[in-house]
């Protein structure tokens, strides 16, 4: 078949990287893609949310189907565009629909959503410019620190955590007051988990669902987990913790019922659900210790996790996609592979506040037996260049978690960029113990 897959960051590259080894693949088109998917696919100079774009691009190459990396393009609804459009009905899209992108959307309908199916989650009231009062009185029975959230997208930033009362009260009022734009007119504020954290993903076609392999993905800039948040800075799976037992509890709490949830609301979803959850350290209203609770939906795979949790899957990618595509993706088989894999993301200096682009990137062909995945780069005069933030992620396998660590520090080693960084402590807490 012939594909189309949408998006350009080092998420996109690992899910071309796993598609185009399908048997059932002729054909591989990225949209917009990056200088990675260029090598094992064609790149085509069209944005991912260029919706009309993208029609005449799929009837003119004959597109079997669609698949959506990034949550944007699945917000604005491009599940719908295609379902709408007689011309273009028939191509199935991996992604879910508009109203089910809006458990990512919007973090206030993800949290009447989950109170409502029973999925556990944390404590929480949702606020706007008509009860501002009463947010501040609700943030007064809180126990610190204090989470606020904005209802809409922010790229990542529409999170603040907060020890102090009135500081939490200020910033608040100062989100209610457009400090994220529209995104932040509502404002949710809930209680604090406190735990360690689990990226576990979910592959449905509206019924029947498969649970990938699970990832923790490292957000801070510096080691021991300090500084700034960034997109990610690296990823591990499997992830320890998450035993068969901890899974089978997150299958039956979480993964069933949000499924079940979207069905009995009549919420189209034929693709990825990213659960962020928490193993929690202590008894809360809705978790005892050591039990998952969500902290939020996102509706697409997470980066850098794809770049891990793809080398972890031994089944043909295509094949899953066609059973979501079709409504019988309970005959289809996923089998893991059982090897640890690491993925350490190479970032620029500066990076996540101002930095450069441009900078020549040498030596990936010197990297043995690593998986390089790029992120944030793009071919020019022949030469790949940075042209992001997370610019390379460096991907391995190993016997053992330590093993392919050791293994992507190693051959990141070998990469070379003007003021490249990379965090050498990926996986170590979780070696701990
Ligand atoms: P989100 O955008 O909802 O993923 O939030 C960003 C990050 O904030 C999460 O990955 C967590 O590290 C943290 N976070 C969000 N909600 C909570 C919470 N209720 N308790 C503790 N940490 C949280
Ligand atoms: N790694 C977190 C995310 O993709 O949102």
């Amino acid at each position: 078949m012939k594909l189309l897959l949408l998006g350009s960051g080092g998420r996109e590259h690992a899910l071309a990287w796993k598609i185009a080894q399908s048997q059932k693949i002729e054909k591989l088109f990225i949209a917009p893609g990056n200088a990675g998917t260029a090598s094992v696919g064609e790149n085509v100079a069209l944005k991912a949310d260029d919706f009309e774009g993208i029609k005449k691009f799929v009837l003119e190459n004959k597109i079997d189907m669609v698949v959506v990396g990034p949550e944007d393009p699945l917000v604005k609804g491009v599940y719908d565009f295609f379902k709408n459009d007689a011309e273009i009905a028939s191509i199935p899209v991996i992604g879910p629909s508009k109203a089910g992108a809006v458990l990512e959307g919007s973090k206030d309908f993800a949290k009447s959503f989950m109170q409502r199916n029973g999925v556990p989650t944390a404590a929480y009231r949702s606020f706007n410019g008509t009860n501002i009062e009463e947010g501040i009185a609700f943030l007064e029975t809180l126990q610190a620190p204090y989470v606020l959230k904005a209802d809409g997208l922010c790229a990542g930033k529409g999170v603040l955590i907060i020890d102090d009362l009135e500081e939490a009260k200020k910033e608040f009022r100062g989100m209610l007051d457009g400090m994220f734009g529209e995104a932040s007119a509502t404002v949710v504020i809930e209680e604090f988990l406190s735990g360690i954290e689990c990226s576990v993903f979910v592959l449905t076609d509206g019924k029947n669902y498969k649970i990938l392999p699970e990832a923790k993905d490292y957000k801070r800039i510096g080691e021991g987990d300090t500084g700034l948040n960034t997109g990610g800075m690296g990823s591990v799976s499997p992830v320890p913790f998450a035993d068969a037992e901890w899974m089978k509890k997150v299958e039956e709490r979480i993964v069933k019922p949000t499924i079940d949830g979207l069905a009995k609301e009549g919420i189209e979803y034929k693709g990825f659900i990213f659960l962020g959850l928490i193993k929690v350290d202590r008894d809360y209203a809705y978790a005892k210790a050591g039990d998952p609770v969500v902290i939020e939906y996102n509706v697409r795979m997470g980066d850098p996790e794809t770049e891990t949790v793809m080398l972890r899957i031994k089944s043909d990618l295509v094949d899953l996609l066609e059973g979501v595509a079709e409504g019988n993706l309970d005959t289809k088989t996923l089998e893991f592979d059982e090897r640890s894999a690491v993925c350490v993301m190479m970032v620029s200096g500066g990076y996540p506040q101002a930095y450069k682009k441009g900078f020549e990137i040498t030596g990936i062909e010197n990297v043995e037996g690593s998986v390089v995945f790029h992120a944030g780069t793009k071919l020019q005069d022949g030469k790949v260049v940075t042209d992001g933030g997370r610019v390379i992620a460096v991907s391995s396998y190993g016997a053992t978690q330590s093993e392919a660590l050791v293994k992507s520090f190693t051959e990141a080693g070998k990469i070379q960029f003007e003021g490249k960084y990379f965090r050498r402590d990926i996986g170590q807490d979780l070696l701990k113990g």
